[in-house]
């Protein structure tokens, strides 16, 4: 049987149209289109560079936990500018939210939930939080329940499940009911109290608006060897480096309950840098191209990535970490990887990958190997966005990309209008057993027959 892309698209649109007509809530009239602020690059990145109208909602990164479940610290963020943050967000008609945890701030995030007294007294922590700075939502970038982060984070069996009861109490909570209450995920759902994956994240649905799932990272410094930053398919890659993507990591989550139409990807405006030795990059027969996305690399080279990075220091834990060779976009243009069109640079090796759909970057002069997006790699996840009915994107970070080519490449892929100045599509979800029911109606099915034809449409619509 032929499938044609055109008729694909046809009944991706008619399923699509269907999601949205059949919803009691107008939820999901609108795609989110959303990016965390880090607090602390805004003196490079000031409020008034931001690109306000093309976002539905900017979130203030981060409010980290502290031992004291009745304290949030803003020290690392700039507290002070929180305050023009949001206002800067409601004067462009933008939600304005804020994020507590991250990598370096959810160490007491298990004993902040713990117990009913500390849900109660973290409830009330953060809803003075929001009142405080006039917030619209918080978003949870708990990393992670039951699972362990940096490295000396407090951490609990009941993890998940003690984060689900807190959440139902503060959408109970006065304030947390007009809230846009969010989460930043792993690529799988939240271990449960035996140490797996959860099987049903469906509670979550409930009080939650919308989870990112962070879709980044997925090959890092502390990896065995270097891969695809953000690989948007990995069931085509060699058994063992199937270790996550966005096709798997939203697969995961609505298998577990969470509906698609709440799910947003997590996209990255950065890569990550290793030093890899020629041999293991090249073809022999080829000087410029690179053909392996999976290369060793070498652990003791200390390499910085773009001016952002730093030699390192010492974590939260107490143990020195190196440079990360992160490059955000606008890093790798400045280093001399990309153009300002995003095409790579003349003499710089490059392959686009066709099963992680993302660019990969080669410095001979140094042995620098890139892991990046690019216009084109964001082209492909806003089609899948699309095409799997998901609820928008989340990127990280709104300071890395370079003059919007990497927003506005996402967001013309995805097609639907996002326009901040209706905001009246962003509501908390105040009705979440009707809507969460009724709005995901045909989202299963379009995955159904997504994966019974095996159509790549991103595959046709840009490689041919
Ligand atoms: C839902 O949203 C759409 C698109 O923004 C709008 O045209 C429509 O009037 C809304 N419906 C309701 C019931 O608010
Ligand atoms: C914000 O919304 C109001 C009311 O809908 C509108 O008058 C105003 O022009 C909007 N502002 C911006 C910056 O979009
Ligand atoms: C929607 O926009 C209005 C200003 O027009 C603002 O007061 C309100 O806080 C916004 N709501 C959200 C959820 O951003
Ligand atoms: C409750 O919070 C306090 C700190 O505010 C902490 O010492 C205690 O261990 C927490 N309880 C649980 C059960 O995690
Ligand atoms: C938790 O989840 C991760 C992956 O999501 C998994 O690798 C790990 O083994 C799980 N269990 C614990 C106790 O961390
Ligand atoms: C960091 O230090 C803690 C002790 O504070 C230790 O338990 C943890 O394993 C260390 N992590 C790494 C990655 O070395
Ligand atoms: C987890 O919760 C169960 C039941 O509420 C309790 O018996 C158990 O002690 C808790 N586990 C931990 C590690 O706190
Ligand atoms: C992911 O890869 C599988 C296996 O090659 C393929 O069937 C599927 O269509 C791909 N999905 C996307 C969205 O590229
Ligand atoms: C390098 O890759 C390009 C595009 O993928 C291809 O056209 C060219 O033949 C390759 N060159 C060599 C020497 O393999
Ligand atoms: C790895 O890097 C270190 C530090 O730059 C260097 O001394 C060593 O020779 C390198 N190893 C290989 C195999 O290239
Ligand atoms: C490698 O060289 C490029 C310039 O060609 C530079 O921008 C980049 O920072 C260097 N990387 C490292 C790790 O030295
Ligand atoms: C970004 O845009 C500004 C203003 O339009 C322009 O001056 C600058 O050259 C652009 N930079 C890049 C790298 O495209």
């Amino acid at each position: 049987m032929t499938i044609t892309t055109t008729m694909l698209a046809l009944l991706s649109n008619i399923l699509l149209l269907q999601a949205v007509t059949s919803t009691a809530s107008n939820t999901t009239g609108s795609m989110r289109s959303i990016s965390w602020y880090a607090g602390w690059h805004s003196t490079d990145f000031p409020l008034s560079q931001v690109s306000w109208s093309k976002y539905t909602q900017l979130t203030y990164a981060f409010a980290t936990t502290t031992p004291d479940v009745k304290t949030l610290s803003l020290e690392d963020s700039d507290a002070a500018l929180l305050p023009q943050f949001v206002q800067s967000a409601h004067q462009n008609n933008v939600t304005a939210s804020l994020s507590i945890g991250g990598w370096g701030g959810s160490q007491y995030f298990s004993t902040n939930v713990g117990s009913a007294a500390n849900r109660t007294a973290f409830v009330q922590t953060v809803t003075e939080l929001a009142t405080k700075y006039d917030l619209d939502g918080l978003d949870f970038d708990w990393e992670y329940p039951n699972r362990q982060g940096i490295g000396c984070n407090t951490i609990n069996n009941n993890d998940t499940a003690n984060f689900l009861s807190f959440l139902q109490e503060l959408r109970q909570d006065s304030t947390g009911s007009k809230l846009i209450l969010s989460a930043a995920t792993s690529l799988q759902p939240w271990n449960d109290t035996s140490g797996a994956p959860s099987k049903d994240v469906s509670g979550f649905s409930k009080v939650l608006d919308f989870i990112a799932i962070m879709n980044y990272d997925v090959y890092n410094i502390l990896s065995s060897h270097a891969g695809p930053n953000s690989p948007l398919n990995d069931t085509c890659a060699p058994t063992d480096d199937q270790t996550g993507s966005a096709v798997s990591s939203v697969k995961a989550w609505t298998d577990a309950g969470m509906p698609a139409s709440q799910i947003l990807l997590g996209i990255a405006a950065y890569g990550h840098s290793f030093v890899v030795p020629e041999s293991s990059v090249f073809q022999s027969s080829s000087s410029t191209n690179i053909t392996n996305i999976y290369p060793s690399f070498n652990k003791s080279a200390e390499h910085l990535g773009d001016r952002w990075d730093s030699p390192g220091g010492v974590d939260i834990c107490g143990n020195f970490s190196g440079p990360s060779g992160v490059y955000s976009y606008w890093g790798l243009f400045e280093g001399g990887y990309i153009n300002e069109d995003g095409t790579p640079k003349a003499g710089v090796g490059y392959l686009f990958d066709n099963c992680s759909q993302t660019p990969f970057a080669y410095d001979e002069s140094n042995q620098t190997w890139v892991s990046y997006d690019n216009v084109q790699s964001f082209a492909l996840k806003g089609d899948f966005i699309r095409d799997y009915g998901l609820g928008g994107f989340s990127m990280w970070e709104t300071a890395g990309d370079l003059n919007d080519t990497l927003l506005d490449s996402i967001q013309s892929a995805i097609g639907t209008s996002i326009a901040s100045s209706d905001n009246s599509t962003q509501q908390p979800n105040t009705n979440p057993s009707s809507s969460s029911a009724s709005r995901n109606a045909a989202a299963p099915i379009l995955l159904a027959l997504l994966s019974i034809f095996s159509i790549r449409v991103a595959a046709l619509a840009y490689n041919g």
